[in-house]
């Protein structure tokens, strides 16, 4: 218990522990966007696919306890990384770069809290419905539709998304690392294959309030 404990308050047990948590959260992302694309199929497809996932109650608040958990563990141990190298460099640096640290990785900082952010929204928004303007229990494709037509809400899932992707384009290239998985043979493919996830993911979501505001999907 004790070395658990010690390797915890290392920061290589919060980067793994950021890792794991990330990856569980990263195959949710990838199974709700594949689940959220039959958007494309239909009212039926849609309200059908969501309605099998609403009647098992105890897989869906099974599901939903898993990522509460992960969510939670992913942004303590973040914000505990964070607040640590931030005071162990008491005089901040004039020009902040350093060495290999990228565009998305210098946005991880605030592209974390802002997806957080987006999440209790979209929860408030799409499973809730007490900010949707016309919110139709057990009717997804109808709640969908309807907030997409919106041009306001559009953007705002359609930047949350973008960020999205940013973040896990940065999260991918960090999870090998810390998985011990980068030697500059990797790193091409470490690259690549993080830039492919990122975009398909980021293309897939943004996709659907894209084309309800084209009025490609429509009631
Ligand atoms: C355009 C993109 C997206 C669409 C159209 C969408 C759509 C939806 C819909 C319709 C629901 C409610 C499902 C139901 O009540 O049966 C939902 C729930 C949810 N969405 Fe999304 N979503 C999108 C992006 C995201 C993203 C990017 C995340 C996380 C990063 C996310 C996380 C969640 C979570 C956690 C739930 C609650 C699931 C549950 O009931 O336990 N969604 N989404």
């Amino acid at each position: 218990m004790d070395k658990l404990a010690a390797f915890y308050s290392s920061t290589l047990g919060k980067k793994v522990l950021m890792a794991v948590t990330g990856f569980i959260l990263f195959g949710f992302v990838v199974v709700h966007m594949i689940g959220n694309l039959q958007l494309y199929l239909g009212a039926e497809a849609l309200n059908h696919y969501a309605e099998l996932l609403q009647k098992n109650r105890p897989v869906l608040w099974s599901f939903r306890a898993v990522l509460l958990f992960c969510v939670s563990v992913h942004i303590v141990a973040a914000a505990q990384v964070w607040w640590r190298s931030r005071s162990s460099r008491p005089v901040k640096y004039k020009v902040f770069r350093p060495p290999g640290v990228d565009y998305a990785a210098r946005t991880m900082a605030w592209s974390g809290p802002i997806i957080a952010a987006f999440i209790v929204y979209h929860l408030l928004h799409l499973t809730v419905g007490s900010t949707h303007p016309d919110f139709i229990s057990g009717d997804v494709y109808h709640n969908v539709v309807v907030s997409f037509q919106s041009p306001l809400v559009a953007v705002t899932y359609i930047i949350a998304n973008v960020l999205l992707a940013i973040h896990l384009y940065h999260g991918l290239w960090s999870f090998f690392q810390t998985l011990g998985l980068d030697h500059p043979k990797l790193d091409p493919w470490r690259r690549r294959l993080a830039v492919t996830f990122a975009v398909i993911i980021g293309a897939g979501n943004t996709s659907m309030p894209l084309s309800v505001l084209a009025g490609v999907v429509q009631l």
